[in-house]
């Protein structure tokens, strides 16, 4: 397989890194006033400001030639087309099929996967209308007020990240809660707000199998049954899942379970039926403008060129500063409190799919890959981390995304809001310079020697990257294109690395491991032939909780 750095793109590439390393984006603007214009694309009612990046106009080029040398176009195809791109498990990726609107047939395996999409969808719908309706009632005959949805990973940040950005449309007898941890700390203390009579608990586990969600599931259904008998789980307990089996072994009737299939991948399900609790919340007209404006951005990425194609571009800034400049993290920092969750959803979005160590035939990569995504709501950011962004030694590349219509009517917060995103951006391009950082201390009042001996710490290099992402408003239709995005993303950035970013081995050893370690932990086996740090913890554990667990004499 080729490695991106063999491609003539990349060499052209390393060439500009050199060219422009010590370019000044005050000078790329003062010499084009056209910059702004140009490097700014608009996709329904979603802006990309690209213009504060380290780029000229050769860069774009070259990165636009990577993205074609790299055969982009054919694996957009693929992908949409229901090739089984994620090869090591042997599955197409079709989440797009999930919100493809237009209800063209999308093939999987020579059959049209569209009609079960279309059922799932509707079955999905009705049951959310009864439930918000108040038809579908408890095992007292009372409405349902609170849902809980017990999940992890993918099967619990992208509900959770849209049911609390679109608040707003949330419905006023619900109370949504999230429950992914299983330290019993978080379920309980939802069990303590929550009524059996009137708590809908929607199982959520592609595999059904795991630890975490089939540990608070089974709590859940016991605090659920010291009220109530075998017989009214069947209201209280729905399933999200790919796995008819052991839905019906863990006693949920299949009737009340919601389907999915294994083509769509965990942190790309919130289009599926993982996204019940988001329709539950919003209801089903919402869901599905959530679905238009996901099928907006993905009919925008397959069918527009790549100059002028946002998700290509966004890929490709971050590969020019991950690969070239050594930049080894990406922020996100929304400027809207509701998006607070945004951050943690495109962590797993990107760090599961492009941490990745082989390229998809197994060969090692000749790169570094997907960077570290963290993040928080820009204007507590300002007042944490920011500064490392400003004066730090590391270049932190950053999305700022911000909504244009006033989040609050309370007076005066969006202005402020909006006023300190629009100056991050523009402080981290222009920074401040030495002399810029003299005048402003001697027009203070400040002596000569006194100043001097504060300029290196008032000063800012500045030159530090941005993408603004400007929203019309945080509604169903934008959230969808705007995660769409960000999928789409990480796709272009895994086929420019050669990656697979459709599997998640990473993840198995710990789980593995942890199931030994468990056994030992309680007794139920001796520890075993572990490293003496290993060892050691187990023992101290054991050592702690021996009286509890009545195995004391089981201890060396
Ligand atoms: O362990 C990682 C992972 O497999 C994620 O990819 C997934 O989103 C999460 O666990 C939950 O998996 P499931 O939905 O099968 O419970």
């Amino acid at each position: 397989m080729t490695h991106p750095v063999d491609l003539p793109a990349w060499q052209a590439l390393t060439h500009d890194f050199q060219r422009t390393r010590n370019q000044h984006m005050r000078e790329l603007f003062a010499q084009d006033p056209q910059r702004a214009e140009r490097y700014w694309l608009e996709v329904g009612e979603m802006v990309l400001d690209y213009s504060k990046n380290r780029i000229d106009d050769t860069v774009l080029a070259h990165l636009i030639e990577l993205a074609q040398q790299s055969g982009l176009q054919e694996r957009i195809g693929a992908m949409f087309g229901g090739e089984k791109i994620n090869l090591t498990e042997q599955r197409a990726v079709l989440h797009t099929a999930l919100r493809n609107r237009s209800n063209t047939p999308v093939y999987e395996d020579g059959e049209n996967v569209m009609p079960q999409v279309n059922a799932v969808l509707a079955k999905m719908g009705r049951f959310a209308d009864a439930v918000r309706g108040g038809r579908w009632t408890g095992y007292t005959g009372q409405a349902i007020t609170d849902v809980v949805n017990i999940g992890i990973g993918g099967s619990d940040l992208g509900p959770l990240m849209m049911c609390s950005a679109l608040k707003p449309y949330g419905h006023e007898r619900l109370s949504m809660h999230f429950v992914s941890n299983v330290d019993g700390t978080q379920l309980r203390g939802v069990l303590e707000k929550v009524r059996p009579e009137t708590t809908l608990f929607v199982i959520a586990s592609k595999t059904f199998t795991t630890q975490e969600t089939l540990t608070n599931a089974r709590t859940a259904r016991e605090w659920f049954l010291r009220d109530a008998g075998e017989a009214d789980i069947a209201k209280h307990f729905v399933a999200v899942s790919t796995n008819h089996e052991a839905v019906a072994a863990f006693g949920i009737d299949t009737e009340h379970m919601f389907e999915f299939w294994d083509w769509v991948g965990g942190r790309y399900s919130l289009w599926s039926a993982i996204g019940l609790p988001i329709m539950l919340y919003l209801g089903e007209t919402h869901f599905v403008r959530m679905l238009e404006g996901a099928h907006l951005m993905d009919q925008h990425f397959a069918h527009t060129p790549f100059e002028r194609n946002m998700p290509v571009i966004l890929a490709l800034l971050g590969i020019w500063y991950s690969n070239f400049y050594g930049a080894s993290t990406h922020v996100i920092a929304p400027y809207d409190q509701n998006l607070h969750r945004f951050p943690k959803f495109v962590q797993q979005l990107d760090m599961e799919s492009n941490g990745k160590q082989v390229q998809a035939d197994g060969t090692p990569v000749a790169t570094t890959t997907g960077p570290i995504i963290w993040g928080e709501t820009g204007i507590n950011g300002q007042h944490a981390f920011f500064q490392l962004m400003h004066q730090g030694t590391h270049l932190t590349p950053a999305d700022l995304i911000v909504s244009l219509e006033k989040r609050s009517n309370l007076p005066g917060h969006h202005e402020i809001l909006l006023s300190n995103a629009i100056a991050q951006a523009e402080a981290f391009m222009r920074g401040k310079t030495a002399e810029e950082a003299r005048a402003e201390l001697l027009a203070a009042g400040m002596g000569e020697a006194e100043a001097q001996a504060l300029i290196p710490h008032k000063t800012f290099s500045g030159n530090r990257p941005t993408n603004m992402i400007l929203l019309e408003k945080i509604d169903p239709f934008n959230m969808g294109a705007l995660v769409a995005l960000y999928e789409h993303k990480v796709f272009v950035q895994g086929v420019v690395w050669g990656i697979n970013s459709f599997d998640q081995w990473g993840v198995e050893l710990g789980k593995q491991l942890a199931k030994t370690v468990l056994a030992e932990l309680t007794g139920e086996m001796d520890a075993q032939a572990h490293d003496a740090s290993t060892m050691r913890l187990i023992k101290r554990y054991r050592r702690a909780n021996c009286e509890t667990d009545g195995t004391c004499h089981l201890l060396d």
